[in-house]
């Protein structure tokens, strides 16, 4: 039996290079052998056979009912979707003395708990009900729809709760939540203070965030950005990629070509409960749109949810000289997740009184403009709906102003003078977050201007 030492993990780590050199072979993670399952006297797996190997991305690529999501959650080892015949066997590092698992990989080095030797183990997943617990704790999933998040906590919280699940060394444990949180792009919300907020893109991300802080050997992802827009999907691809690159093996569900080709390296296309396909991702991806054709293409969202939907807004200024004067007169538009709107107009159109308007720096006269933050909306134009900032001072509303994340960089913008760099960055624009972690932000803001 042929086992991969660590220079293996090495090449993956620099850069995931899908070439390898000669003779070098990736391990054979888990064995899936004549797999069959029925439901209600349906055939909905039918002697499936295929091999996932070690820290390599895995598509599994078919139209809808194929039967992929039952094949992902059998490997994740939900009770109904055990398979009526057939084995799912896992090759793993074992440590003897602890119990923890590792990728076959592994196997005679040390245990990173316990400083004992792996040795190799097989297990049947579905025969060894023991062993089962064990590796359904180092078995992490992502779906499309119910983001495991912990709603009313912070962004920072989601990610030390994993942590601490995961037994990660206390002191060491704000290093790795702002590591984690920039290996999934997440940096610029570290100071939300609950995740209801978080766009769906984001709430995916943080969803990988807590997987990753878990540790696991296995991640499954069911059509992990089925929901989202295109440029969000491209933006949590690219955090899938960058995060399990070289060190988790990683099994991805879609009827998208584009997600399966964004993520995974090998493909098994599936059609009626059986592989029709198996290779390189762009041979089998290249043949399924042959099949299926490009239809689908066309459903691609380009852009998210509306995020902003201004209504009949009006913005009236009363001046001695000039009487009425109607700044914004009945506006209606809308304005989607993720995409770029310009407004445009000759000076005094009133553009900026629109923006202040949206930016909940100025009421409006008449009309509304909803702002959609996370899953709620906020109806910026009216005074006692929210707080505003009038000449410099947060007033109080109905909203916990910190709940209201529209950023403004308008003409006359200016710095808090007499405070310092550093305090513009933090306290000086009402962030509230912990020392070390305000010093990690403020260094990631300004690397980014
Ligand atoms: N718990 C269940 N009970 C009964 N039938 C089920 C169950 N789960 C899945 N099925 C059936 O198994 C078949 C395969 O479904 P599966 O969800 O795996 O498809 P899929 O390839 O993931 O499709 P999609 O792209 O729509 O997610 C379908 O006919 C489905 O109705
Ligand atoms: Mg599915």
């Amino acid at each position: 039996m042929l086992f991969v030492d660590s220079k293996n993990r090495g090449i993956n780590k620099e850069g995931g290079e899908k070439k390898r050199e000669m003779g070098e072979e990736k391990e054979i993670f888990i064995k899936i052998r004549g797999v069959n399952k029925q439901f209600e006297g349906k055939t909905v797996l039918k002697d499936i056979n295929l091999d996932i190997k070690e820290m390599e991305p895995l598509g599994l690529l078919g139209k809808s009912g194929a039967g992929k999501s039952v094949l992902l959650r059998m490997l994740r080892g939900t009770d109904e979707y055990a398979p009526d015949s057939g084995d799912i066997i896992f090759r793993l590092a074992y440590c003897p003395s602890c119990t923890w698992i590792e990728g076959p990989s592994r196997v005679g080095e040390k245990c990173p708990k316990c400083g004992t030797e792996f040795e190799y183990k097989e297990v049947n997943f579905w025969q060894d009900t023991s062993m089962q617990r064990t590796l359904k704790s180092a078995i992490a999933i992502m779906l499309q729809r119910s983001f495991a998040l912990y709603s009313d906590e912070s962004v920072i919280w989601n990610v030390l709760e994993a942590l601490e699940r995961a037994r990660y060394p206390k002191s060491k444990r704000m290093k790795k939540v702002y590591e984690i949180l920039e290996s999934v792009k997440m940096l610029h919300r570290v100071n939300m203070p609950d995740t209801r907020d978080l766009s769906g893109g984001e709430k995916q991300r943080m969803v990988l965030a807590r997987q990753l802080a878990l540790a696991p050997i296995l991640l499954l992802a069911d059509e992990p950005t089925g929901t989202l827009d295109h440029e969000t999907a491209k933006v949590v691809h690219r955090a899938l990629v960058e995060t399990t690159r070289g060190g988790t093996t990683f099994l991805v569900t879609s009827h998208w070509p584009y997600v399966i080709r964004d993520l995974t390296e090998e493909t098994a296309w599936f059609d009626k409960g059986v592989i029709v396909e198996y290779g390189p991702t762009e041979e089998v991806v290249t043949s399924f749109e042959r099949e299926v054709g490009e239809i689908e293409r066309e459903d691609y969202k380009k852009f998210g949810d509306p995020k902003i939907r201004i209504e009949g807004l009006k913005k009236y200024y009363l001046s001695a000289s000039r009487g009425v004067v109607k700044a914004v007169d009945n506006v209606s538009f809308e304005i989607n997740e993720n995409e770029i709107f310009g407004v445009v107009g000759h000076s005094g159109a009133g553009k900026t009184s629109l923006m202040k308007i949206v930016s909940h720096l100025e009421a409006g006269s008449g009309g509304s403009a909803w702002v959609r933050i996370g899953d709620r909306w906020y109806e910026a134009s009216k005074e006692d709906a929210g707080t505003f900032v009038k000449d410099g001072v947060i007033q109080g509303g109905m909203t916990d102003w910190k709940d209201y994340f529209v950023g403004v960089l308008h003409q006359e913008y200016t710095l808090f003078p007499k405070l310092t760099t550093w305090e513009n960055l933090t306290h000086g624009i009402g962030l509230d977050m912990p020392e070390d972690l305000a010093k990690m932000k403020v260094k990631f803001v300004l690397n980014g201007v």
